[in-house]
C-alpha cells in the first residue's frame, strides 16, 4: 500500500473538521477550513504515515490515526458540547479530575479522554532511528532499573501482560522513574484511577488496532519491534519537564 505523507494543510483540514465538524474527512486542496470551535484538537503527525516501517507498516499508522485517534477526539468533543468549562481545560486537568467529573460524561471522558491523550503522546514518542537515552535520563534509568537492557525487559513484560486492550508506561513519581500499565484507555495521570500515578514519560499502546494487521496475535514481536522506534529525545524531554 502505498504511503500517503499527511502535509500540514491535510491535518489542518483534517483537525478542523474533526473539531469543528465532528466528523474526520479529507478536503480539496485550497478548501478553507472552518474556524475552529475550542474544542479538542488532533495533534499533527510528526511523521509519515509509512515513516516507521518497518517496524510500524503504513496501513495501521494511517487506520491508527484517521480512524481511532479520529475517532476518540470526535466522542470526546462531542461528550463534552454541553459542558463548555470543561472543554476549555487541558486535557491532563480533564483527565485528573475524571472521577469528580458529572457522572453523566464521566465515563465518556475516561474512555475517549484517555484515548485521545494518550495517542498524542504516542505518536510523539516514536520517530524513525530513534536513538538512546541521554543525559540524567539514562543516569535515571540506570538507578531504577540498573540499566536500559534491564528496563526494556521490564517494560516489555508489563506490556505483554496487558490483558486485552492497554498501555504500557514509564513514568516519573515522586522523581522516580516506575513501569506500569492501564487497561482501555485509562491513564497513568488519572487521579484514583490509576494504580500508579505519575507523569508520562514513555507509552506504548499495545489494543490490537496499534499492530494486529502486521504482527497478527504475536504482540511480543511488536513490542520487540517498537523500540527500534522510540524517539528517546521526546522521553528525555518529557522526563525532565516532569522532574520540573
Ligand atoms: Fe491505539
Amino acid at each position: 500500500m502505498p504511503t500517503q505523507p499527511i502535509s500540514r494543510r491535510h491535518f489542518l483540514a483534517v483537525t478542523s473538521l474533526a473539531a469543528a465538524a465532528g466528523v474526520l474527512g479529507t478536503r480539496s486542496r485550497g478548501e478553507k477550513a472552518p474556524e475552529p470551535s475550542g474544542g479538542f484538537e488532533m495533534i499533527l503527525l510528526p511523521y509519515d504515515y509509512g515513516a516507521l516501517e518497518p517496524y510500524i507498516d503504513a496501513q495501521t499508522m494511517q487506520l491508527h490515526y484517521d480512524k481511532h485517534y479520529a475517532a476518540y477526539t470526535k466522542n470526546l468533543n462531542e461528550a463534552l458540547k454541553d459542558y463548555p468549562d470543561l472543554r476549555g481545560l487541558k486535557i491532563e486537568e480533564l483527565l485528573s479530575r475524571v472521577e469528580t467529573l458529572p457522572e453523566a460524561v464521566r465515563r465518556a471522558v475516561r474512555n475517549n479522554g484517555g484515548g485521545y491523550y494518550n495517542h498524542g503522546l504516542f505518536w510523539q514518542m516514536m520517530k524513525p532511528q530513534g536513538g538512546s537515552p541521554q543525559g540524567a535520563l539514562a543516569g535515571a534509568i540506570k538507578t531504577a532499573f540498573g540499566g536500559l537492557e534491564e528496563m526494556k525487559k521490564a517494560f516489555s513484560a508489563k506490556a505483554a501482560a496487558v490483558f486485552g486492550s492497554g498501555w504500557a508506561w514509564l513514568v516519573v513519581r515522586d522523581g522516580r522513574l516506575e513501569i506500569t500499565s492501564t487497561p482501555n484507555q485509562d491513564s497513568p495521570i488519572m487521579k484514583g484511577i490509576a494504580e500508579v500515578e505519575g507523569k508520562p514519560v514513555l507509552a506504548l499502546d499495545v489494543w490490537e488496532h496499534a499492530y494486529y494487521l502486521k504482527y497478527k496475535n504475536e504482540r511480543a514481536k511488536y513490542i520487540a519491534s517498537w523500540w527500534n522506534v522510540v524517539d528517546w529525545d521526546t522521553v528525555k524531554k518529557l522526563y525532565e519537564e516532569a522532574l520540573g
